[in-house]
């Protein structure tokens, strides 16, 4: 049963501008109204899950108690194969305080030089997207997508955000970073996540 309805108000749980920006691209052609949490003044709840999926529902939920609106949340990250999965569900962390993302890709390059991680078929990563949808009384579900690809170095593009300019996708040649958004949004792991969510809210 779709419970999104056109002009229907959606708080978007996150504080990350790029994110924010992704998800309004997202939801803006089924006629909802997003507003993000920072524009309503929300509180930032702290991220203490395990996976990205915790980390989604503890957003989404404290979103929605705050506002009494229903609210979407993305948990995402990085996780590269050579270093464990990390930096995962720490990649925002990465960045340090000042979200310095050029700091975030030289320290991944060079944990990856380290471990002599140079062929491409060394450098394999996937980008992983938890979406959690909230509503005020009470409820949530979650939709979770991935896209496979390779790290390359020097990073290249200032398109995206985050990581994109060290991320190439299966079967490109560029990265995130130099891809045109809309590209972006039909391959990305919020897409596959968005996809999902919207077989399940929206009205075909
Ligand atoms: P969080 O979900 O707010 O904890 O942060 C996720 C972090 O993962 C972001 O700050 C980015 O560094 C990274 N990330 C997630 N999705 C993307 C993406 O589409 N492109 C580049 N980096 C991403």
């Amino acid at each position: 049963m779709a419970r999104l309805q056109t002009g229907q108000k959606l708080v978007v749980a996150s504080h990350n501008a790029g994110k924010v920006r992704e998800i309004n691209d997202l939801v803006q052609p089924f006629g909802v109204e997003a507003v993000s949490a920072g524009e309503l003044n929300l509180p930032e709840p702290e991220e203490t899950g395990q996976t990205f999926a915790e980390n989604a529902i503890l957003k989404a939920r404290s979103a929605a108690d705050a506002s009494g609106l229903p609210a979407l949340a993305d948990d995402s990250g990085l996780c590269v194969d050579a270093l464990a999965g990390a930096p995962g569900i720490y990649s925002a962390r990465w960045a340090g305080p000042s979200k310095d993302f050029a700091l975030a890709m030289r320290n991944l390059e060079e944990k990856l030089q380290a471990d002599g991680a140079t062929a491409p078929d060394t450098r394999k990563a996937h980008f992983f997207c938890a979406l959690c949808i909230a509503w005020p009384d009470g409820g949530d579900t979650v939709y979770e997508g991935r896209v496979d690809g390779t790290l390359v170095w020097p990073p290249r593009g200032d398109r995206g955000f985050g990581y994109d300019p060290v991320f190439v996708a299966d079967g490109e040649t560029i990265t995130f970073g130099e891809m045109d958004p809309g590209r972006k949004h039909a391959m990305s792991h919020r897409a596959m996540a968005f996809a999902k969510l919207v077989e399940d809210l929206f009205d075909g």
